[in-house]
């Protein structure tokens, strides 16, 4: 007599949370070790990402220009693809979870112990904000009798508390179009790292670096959303159409 067998099949589901994103990030950054170090290469990238965004706004061309040609120099176009296959695990991760994803990734790069770069994990981010707002009932109401309402941590590092604060709001129905999260970091590393993570979620932000202590100040950066409100969309569509003249500018140069 014949039996039959049944074989058991295994199957491995990748669950796409927020640690799988981060730790994709840090292989492919590890990947490129080498050369330079992977605290180097993630500084580079992140530099890379910041000075885009800024000059197509309009805003910082000289830097742009210094720090497109020093990273042309140093980095080859497979380098380059790599950068762009962070950026869109990036992308995917932030948009996805809705997580500070970055912070974890930069707590990995050596980060700077004695001014606390040790940053929120999103349990405690969401404990918090519903500390704020038990019902968000009272913030709704708020928010629709103001203009712009502000949401403001000294010491933002990433984001995350910014992030998690506009998740929550979107949630329960509240206007975020309205909301301007301000920040401050003495660490301009973080300045980026917030200003990159809140233009992925399309959220109203200004972070200034600076010492929240002295209060001495370096500079003041806005995401998009901020910008289209203080300026207008055709500005920036415009300040995009003279950023792709100039990448293509550049590029004809180095070729050359
Ligand atoms: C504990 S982390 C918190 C970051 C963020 N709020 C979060 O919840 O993830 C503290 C942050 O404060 C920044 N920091 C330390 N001293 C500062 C100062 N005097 N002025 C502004 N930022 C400062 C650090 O660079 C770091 O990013």
């Amino acid at each position: 007599m014949s039996r039959k067998i049944k074989k058991s099949v295994t199957t491995k589901t990748t669950v796409k949370n927020a640690k799988y994103y981060q730790e994709e990030m840090l292989r492919l950054f590890e990947q490129k070790a080498g050369k330079y170090s992977v605290k180097e290469i993630f500084n580079d990238w992140l530099e890379w990402n910041f000075m885009t965004m800024e000059a197509m706004k309009g805003f910082s061309i000289e830097e742009f220009r210094n720090t497109i040609y020093r990273l042309l120099k140093k980095y080859s176009k497979e380098d380059f693809e790599d950068f762009q296959k962070i950026n869109d695990l990036l992308e995917e991760g932030i948009v996805k979870t809705q997580e500070d994803i970055l912070g974890v990734v930069f707590m990995k790069m050596e980060p700077n112990k004695k001014l606390g770069q040790f940053f929120t994990p999103t349990c405690t981010c969401e404990l918090m904000t519903k500390l704020n707002h038990s019902d968000f009932v009272d913030l709704k109401k708020v928010v629709e009798e103001t203009d712009v309402f502000e949401v403001g941590d000294p010491t933002c590092g990433g984001g995350a508390m910014f992030i998690n604060y506009y998740v929550n709001a979107k949630k329960e129905g509240i206007d975020t179009d309205k909301i301007l999260f301000r920040g401050m970091d003495i660490d301009r590393r973080c300045v980026m790292m917030a200003i990159l993570q809140m233009e992925l979620l399309e959220m109203a932000g200004e972070v200034q670096w600076g010492d929240t202590l002295t209060r001495k100040m370096y500079g003041k950066y806005i995401t998009s959303k901020e910008y289209v409100k203080r300026y207008g969309r055709t500005k920036l569509l415009m300040n995009m159409l003279m950023y792709h003249k100039m990448v293509d500018e550049i590029m004809k140069e180095m070729a050359a």
